[in-house]
């Protein structure tokens, strides 16, 4: 089985990106813009999920209308930069519970390291979509949906925003039952393991940090 990659692609889901990529675009809006591409690439991550048909009664008539068949996935957020995208999922998808994976990635070896693990107990039923933007070596996804995983989720979706191909492929071994949603796939990561063009630091630029 090998994970299957959706490349999201939208005109209104391409601006927004337009402008978060640009280097001049300050936190505030860096934020707002994350919230929205989250909401865009939610609808699309959820397309599929399983429905079932129920009557509804409008005020003129009854029909049989497709609905939702179980109640909404857990929204994981991978921090800090998944807490952007996570805003705009949870318009989309207000009631799901949500969890959070804390993972840092050490500058200079690239390996993340995890300092919080918050996971509601739906996860065991519900199954999760994680939030990052980033997917750069693939190595904070990986760990972040093994820890998922190890929670018991039985089914898993990765939302990201910018992914670069070597990601993708170590992600796609990693986890081949996995499918990947992006806004884009870049072309390569840097020596320092920067996505090019990518969109720098999500984390950084949406808080203000160096
Ligand atoms: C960034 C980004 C991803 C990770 C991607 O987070 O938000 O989580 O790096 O890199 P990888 O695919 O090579 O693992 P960072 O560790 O900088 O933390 P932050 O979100 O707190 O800034």
């Amino acid at each position: 089985m090998t994970a299957s990659l959706h490349v999201v692609d939208h005109a209104l889901l391409s601006h927004r990106l337009a402008e978060l990529r640009d280097v001049a675009t300050p936190s505030p809006r860096f934020r707002r813009l994350l919230a929205e591409i989250g909401a865009m690439l939610t609808v699309e991550a959820t397309r599929g999920l399983p429905s079932v048909t129920a009557k509804v009664t409008t005020p003129l008539t009854t029909m049989d209308h497709r609905r939702l068949a179980g109640p909404e996935p857990v929204l994981v957020a991978v921090l800090r930069a998944g807490l952007g995208l996570l805003e705009g999922a949870m318009q989309i998808l207000p009631d799901a519970p949500v969890g959070h994976v804390g993972l840092m990635r050490d500058e200079h070896t690239l390996q993340p390291s995890q300092y919080l693990l918050r996971m509601p107990p739906e996860v065991t039923t519900r199954g999760a979509i994680l939030y990052d933007p980033m997917l750069a070596t693939g190595g904070s996804a990986i760990a972040a949906i093994s820890r998922v995983k190890e929670s018991g989720a039985p089914v898993v979706r990765f939302v990201c925003v910018v992914a670069a191909p070597e990601g993708v492929a170590k992600l796609r071994e990693a986890h081949p039952d996995v499918p990947i949603y992006t806004a884009a796939l870049d072309v390569k990561l840097n020596e320092r393991g920067f996505i090019v063009p990518g969109l720098g630091d999500a984390g950084d630029r949406c808080f203000g940090t160096e």
